[in-house]
């Protein structure tokens, strides 16, 4: 009996030692040769009924030693194939990373981001902060404290979506002009882009479009001080040859108010299709900040004065890159979006 233990191991021992090769499934097999419940280990202790009873301490002893030392070898065995597992899985997976990447294209600013990125970096340049107001907006802010009462008939130059008696989508950027000077005291420099929103909508118009409010209020503030900042704009963003002309007009919360022409860049003034023949094409709406949306604000009007403006950037993005129809800035086809590069 002792000797078929000894032969029992090394025929254990063989096994495994000839199985470089084998899987963890074929391991398993083999172990449960020896050591299964039907096992060639177990077969042994069931065959201690036939031994003499002094023998039996001694063998059953013997037995057991061998079987732990047998589960301590399938153990150690078991551990070894995980490892070799392992080690053949992570070279089968390795990621070769000088490999060329695959390229998957990146892409395009919309020409709304250029033109804006664009005209904050100008403003920026000439000292403005950056205010973004909300786009849910109250009465009060995009309308009384500009000057426009209920029943005033400037509420009819937008068509506004409201939201409740109160509440509106605002039509313009310039009620971000009072939250600024409701929070800051002058001087005031600030530009506030921002989504506006009117019920109206063709070739030049979208019931959603962007805008860029300026304000500037400080001691003597002049229309000049609006002119100058103009020219400078008017030149970084279209050429250096661009000229600025104001022509009287009309908004309640500036007194006076202008209109901003720009000559045109496609003819330089002579007069193109472009312009329309006129050689000056209309950008924005601007003037001296009226003195009672000043005194709304708390800010004392015959301290300070002020001068604002406000463009729209789907036109600004028309004039510069010759788009023809506001509806294409809306669509994103990447047949027109892929041709801008910032
Ligand atoms: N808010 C005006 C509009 O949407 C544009 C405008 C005109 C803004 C004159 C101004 C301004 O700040 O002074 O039509």
């Amino acid at each position: 009996m002792t000797e078929n233990l000894e032969i029992l191991k090394e025929e254990i021992a063989a096994r495994l030692q000839a199985g470089a090769d084998m899987t963890r499934k074929d391991l398993f097999d083999v172990k449960m040769e020896y050591l299964g419940k039907t096992g060639k280990i177990s077969a042994l202790s069931k065959g201690m009924r036939d031994v003499p009873a002094e023998e039996r301490p001694a063998l059953g002893k013997r037995i057991n030693e061998v079987r732990v030392w047998a589960e301590e070898t399938f153990a150690a065995k078991e551990e070894e194939l995980k490892k070799k597992e392992l080690a053949a899985k992570y070279s089968a997976e390795r990621v070769d990373v000088t490999m060329p990447a695959d390229f998957s294209g990146t892409g395009t600013q919309h020409p709304i981001s250029i033109v804006k990125k664009e005209i904050i970096e100008c403003f920026a340049g000439m000292g403005f902060e950056i205010y973004e107001g909300p786009e849910i907006e109250k009465d009060y802010y995009n309308f009384q404290a500009l000057n426009i009462p209920a029943d005033h008939p400037a509420r009819d130059m937008q068509d506004t979506f409201f939201i409740t008696e109160e509440l509106l989508l605002r039509s313009q950027t310039s009620s971000g002009q009072i939250r600024v000077m409701e929070n800051k005291k002058p001087p005031i420099k600030v530009l506030s882009p921002g989504r506006v929103y009117r019920s109206d909508s063709d070739a030049t118009h979208s019931p959603m479009f962007h805008q860029m409010e300026g304000l500037v209020v400080d001691k003597g503030i002049t229309l000049c001080d609006l002119k100058g900042i103009l020219d400078v704009f008017a030149k970084k963003m279209f050429t250096s040859e661009t000229k600025t002309r104001l022509r009287p007009s009309y908004f309640p919360f500036t007194e006076p108010s202008v209109e901003v022409d720009l000559s045109c860049h496609n003819c330089g003034g002579k007069g193109c299709r472009i312009c329309k023949g006129t050689g000056w094409i209309e950008i924005l709406g601007a003037g001296m900040v009226n003195r009672r949306v000043l005194e709304n604000c708390g800010v004392d009007p015959d301290v300070y004065t002020g001068f604002a403006f406000g463009m729209g950037l789907e036109r600004i993005a028309m004039i510069k890159f010759g788009i023809n129809d506001m509806r294409y800035l809306f669509e994103n086809d990447v047949r027109l979006l892929k041709q801008f590069r910032d």
